[in-house]
């Protein structure tokens, strides 16, 4: 840097003999590394610059003319540089070229650049520099061929010396800020080939004198604010290929001396005021590719020689008054790729053509189009339809149906109908449009519903079909247009939930479904979307909360009225509970559901009312099955005496070592022999019963050997699937084994009757032991150990079931029974295999005895049910056995859901006050309060924060003996 700065004052100081002082110095090298001081080289681009060099003619960008050894050419474009152009250049004498085009120079050009009369080419284009050009500055370019300031910053007007550049070529000043007029003498540099000023603040006319400019090629004034007529003498311009006369103010008409200009194939004129008509004389420009003439005034109708011009690939005169229909004959111009004809006052059909050419692109929106799609659509060529990517109909007067053949224009990305009188339904086909963008075909009169095909258009961004007549539920397939931001189906009659499935759409940001027949509950995940701007739900059934997150919490208040029982802040009406919410069964449907009685306070007359009628349509059924089971076994007996054979304990045919009757039945036991000849009495005996749940009513029964079992009579017969596969779902119940699980024994088939034979447990169920024994005072009950022990036995059992792919499905206190030691034993599990099919209603519907211990993904459709939705009854469960409180409680006017209780009074600190208080205070507070907490997260609203079984019993060991730490685990 030294060197240099020393350098430059000797530049400075002896700039007349620097040769003289220092004879092994080239005048270049010193311009050249003087240039370089000024700038900044982030790149490192200029290393090769040294000053030890004898000469520059080695460095990067630099080259010299060979004879003289002097620097004729400097190119540095795109070099990375900023700074300034500073002064070292005017040492380079024999300068032909500079382009530093593509750099960050910044500050102004000096006056002397113009003094370096070799020059021949300056290009200093998209730069920053600024300032207004010297008006000397072009006083000595008689040598300049191109110049180009492109894509600066200047200022100020064109200085008149430009005239001065006899030889000028091209002259390209595009977006900077001159301002001003063209000085005269432009129009007189005949040898000019490419004129653009466009994109700047010039005004004034263009002289009759252009029609000197007879070398032109290209003229661009695109973007000044030019005002006159298109002066005749354009037409004189013979070579003329581009003519950009766009956005300025040029009135009048086009002069027809244009048809002269055979060469052209570019035209535009758009964003004038343009008047007149475009009369025939434009056939005879041969060789037009693009014509846009959009954004004027034009009136009349679109002359029919257009279809001369066999070039033509771009047409655009949207937005003037251009009446009547489209000429027959442009079904000439067979390469045409885009034709836009929007705005305009357009009659008559939609031309069969436009699918017959091949078009890419074609808009014809807010004309006056009529008559259907369909011919046209129909009438078209089969293999151009791959091409078409844009089709704009909208705001016509079209009608009819959306041709199914629309499906085969693959490579559509925007298809809008929109605005028209179009009838019947969305066809399915449009989920063969794979690239489809954009489909509005909003404010006609569809009918039918959304087709799940919709799905399958998986590059959808934009989903209108608001204002129509579609009717049904919002697909669940729209979960896979994962790119989808906006999705506008307000006002139509749409009915049904809010698929869950759209709060898989992460870029969702404009959402309306206002105005049409939504129920259900908003699903929360809807609450995980990050990028929404709106999200419009008014004017529908929707009811329960909002979700949360933080666009809902802010919500409009607009968005969401309407809906009469949806509740949260932004509607200002509170929800009834706190948060999370299972399902709650409401206690008024007992008489019409004996299955799914909950244990309602207050309720228990007329509710035992009806399980003693219940009770005796069951023993009446059961005594016809016994008997059949008494002459079965006599069967089997003799079948087995005489084969000598076992019943086969599992995995063999059972039907083959049977007798069986299909009007009887068929009766197996896992184990030993069945003798039932004893029990039958005690079937008959209502005292025997042992409880009942969503599969039907339990009973004792003593076998010939005095032991007892429970038998379980299925009571979902209708539900119950066909034999085969009844039997091979109880086999492999009966298979499994668990110290904590209530063995299966065995079963008993017959189409109108099902028995499940049980290990008899002593003990009673959990159920009892928590809740019943209050009123008479019985305070004796279930120590802190004891209920600790109680949980890990169930959840050991989950687990095990877990671990065999069995989920419980119907977890409660009632089925889990205690036997003589104490030891928890689960029942029933399994059950709703037996089911034909285990969907959500049957299990939500025959199983909501479970009251309160059922998972919220039951009530979502589109959440798949796993294993854990046990961990969320087991939670539920463990709330239970610790607070001994019910899941849910009918108080006077209220409900209260016991896991929001506990999770409220986590929140408030007071948690302990929740444990029971017949433990009075007997209990290791290290112990139950974590617990507790345990208990809270098995019951999270979203499956996957529950834990899995295992992981709950490591914890639960962890809680029992936090310093042996993992070794408790299983
Ligand atoms: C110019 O500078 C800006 C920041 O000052 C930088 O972002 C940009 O990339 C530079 N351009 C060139 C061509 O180096
Ligand atoms: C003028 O220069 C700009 C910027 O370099 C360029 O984009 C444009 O094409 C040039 N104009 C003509 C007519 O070549
Ligand atoms: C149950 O019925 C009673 C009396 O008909 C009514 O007051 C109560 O609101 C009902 N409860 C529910 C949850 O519907």
């Amino acid at each position: 840097m030294k060197k240099v700065c020393f350098l430059f004052v000797m530049l400075v100081l002896v700039n007349v003999n620097v040769k003289g002082l220092t004879p092994t110095l080239d005048d270049d090298v010193l311009g050249l590394i003087v240039f370089k001081a000024d700038l900044l080289d982030p790149d490192n681009k200029l290393a090769s610059w040294n000053e030890e060099d004898d000469s520059p003619c080695k460095w990067v960008g630099v080259r010299c003319n060979p004879r003289s050894n002097r620097v004729s050419d400097l190119v540095l474009d795109g070099f990375g540089l900023s700074g300034k152009m500073g002064r070292g250049l005017m040492q380079l004498k024999f300068l032909n070229k500079l382009s530093l085009a593509n750099n960050n120079l910044t500050g102004g050009i000096g006056v002397n650049l113009g003094q370096l009369s070799d020059l021949r080419v300056i290009d200093l284009s998209e730069n920053s520099l600024s300032g207004s050009v010297p008006s000397g500055f072009f006083d000595q370019c008689g040598s300049l061929r191109s110049f180009s300031l492109a894509g600066n910053k200047f200022t100020g007007q064109v200085p008149d010396s430009l005239g001065k550049c006899s030889s000028l070529g091209a002259f390209n000043v595009s977006g900077n800020q001159f301002s001003g007029v063209l000085p005269l003498g432009v129009w007189a540099l005949n040898g000019l080939r490419v004129l653009d000023v466009s994109d700047n603040f010039l005004e004034g006319e263009v002289p009759k004198e252009i029609g000197r400019l007879y070398n032109l090629r290209e003229i661009k004034l695109r973007k000044n604010q030019f005002t006159g007529v298109v002066p005749d003498e354009i037409g004189a311009c013979a070579l003329l290929r581009s003519i950009d006369f766009s956005e300025n103010s040029f009135s009048g008409s086009l002069p027809s001396t244009l048809q002269k200009l055979s060469l052209c194939n570019e035209l535009d004129f758009h964003g004038n005021l343009l008047t007149g008509e475009v009369s025939e004389w434009i056939g005879e420009m041969g060789s037009l590719q693009t014509v846009d003439l959009s954004k004027n005034m034009f009136a009349g109708a679109v002359p029919s020689a257009i279809g001369n011009i066999r070039s033509l690939k771009v047409l655009n005169i949207s937005g003037n008054g251009f009446s009547g229909s489209l000429p027959q004959s442009m079904v000439n111009c067979e390469n045409i790729q885009s034709l836009d004809v929007s705005r305009n006052a357009l009659t008559g059909f939609l031309p069969s053509w436009v699918f017959q050419l091949g078009l890419r692109s074609v808009s014809f929106s807010e004309n006056k189009l009529s008559g259907s799609v369909f011919s046209a659509v129909s009438s078209s060529v089969a293999n151009s339809h791959q091409n078409l990517q844009v089709f704009d109909v909208s705001h016509n007067e079209l009608s009819g149906e959306i041709p199914s053949d629309i499906g085969k224009f693959s490579s559509l990305r925007l298809l809008n109908m929109s605005k028209n009188s179009l009838i019947g339904e969305i066809p399915e086909t449009i989920g063969k449009l794979k690239a489809l963008s954009t489909l509005d075909l909003s404010e006609n009169q569809l009918n039918g519903s959304i087709p799940m095909e919709i799905g399958s258009a998986a590059s959808l961004k934009d989903l209108i079909l608001s204002r129509n007549l579609l009717s049904g539920s919002i697909p669940s397939s729209i979960g896979t247009c994962s790119s989808l931001t906006s999705l506008i189906l307000s006002r139509n009659s749409l009915s049904g939930q809010v698929p869950v499935a759209m709060s898989k759409l992460a870029d969702l940001q404009y959402v309306d479904l206002s105005f049409n027949k939504l129920t259900g509950a908003l699903p929360k995940p809807l609450g995980n979307l990050a990028h929404l701007v709106s999200f419009n739900v008014s004017h529908n059934q929707l009811q329960g909360e909002l979700p949360a997150g933080s666009f809902f919490n802010t919500i409009s208040p607009s968005s969401v009225t309407g809906n009469p029982t949806l509740c949260g802040a932004a509607v200002n009406r509170s929800c009834p509970t706190v948060m999370p919410k299972p399902i709650v069964l409401n206690p008024n449907s007992t008489g019409t559901d004996p299955e799914s009685i909950p244990q309602p306070l207050g309720r228990k007359k007329i509710l035992l009312s009806i399980s003693a009628l219940i009770a005796i349509g069951a023993a009446a059924v059961i005594v016809i099955g016994i008997i059949f089971i008494t002459v079965l076994n006599l069967r089997v007996r003799s079948t087995m005496s005489r084969s000598a054979a076992a019943v086969p304990l599992s995995g063999g045919d059972y039907s083959s070592s049977h007798t069986t009757d299909t009007n009887s039945g068929k009766l197996v036991m896992f184990s030993g022999e069945p003798d039932f000849s004893t029990g039958a009495h005690a079937l008959l005996n209502k005292d025997c019963e042992l409880g009942r749940g969503g599969f039907g009513a339990v009973y004792r029964t003593v076998l010939g050997d005095g032991r007892s079992v429970a038998i379980k009579k299925l009571t979902v017969s209708s539900l119950v699937k066909s034999q085969e596969d009844f039997e091979r779902e109880v086999k492999k119940l009966g298979k499994i084994h668990h110290p904590n699980l209530v063995a299966l024994e065995g079963y008993y088939w017959t189409p109108s009757l099902q028995l499940l034979i049980y290990e008899y447990v002593s003990g009673g169920n959990l159920y009892k032991h928590l809740h019943e024994g209050e009123e008479d005072g019985n305070r004796s009950s279930l120590t802190w150990n004891e209920r600790f022990n109680i949980i890990l036995g169930i959840a050991k059992s989950l687990a095990h079931l877990h671990h065999l792919n069995v989920i419980h499905y119907n977890l409660k206190s009632s089925n889990v029974l205690i036997d003589g030691l104490g030891e928890p034993k689960v029942a029933d599990f399994g059950l709703a295999r037996l089911l034909p099919m285990l969907d959500r209603y049957v299990l939500s519907s025959k199983i909501q005895s479970a009251l309160g211990y059922m998972a919220p993904e039951f009530a979502c459709k589109t959440v798949k049910i796993t294993e854990k939705c046990d961990v969320y009854g087991f939670g539920v469960l463990l709330l239970e056995i610790v607070t001994g409180r019910r899941p849910v409680e009918y108080m006077e006017d209220d409900v209260v859901i016991l896991c929001d209780m506990v999770r409220g009074a986590l929140e408030e600190g007071r948690v302990d006050e929740c444990i029971d208080e017949r433990l009075q205070g007997k209990f290791p507070a290290e112990e139950a309060i974590p617990v507790m907490k345990l208990g809270l997260i098995c019951t999270s609203q979203v499956p996957s924060n529950r834990p899995d079984m295992a992981e709950v019993i490591n914890i639960l060991g962890l809680i029992k003996c936090p310093s042996e730490g993992q070794e408790e685990s299983g």
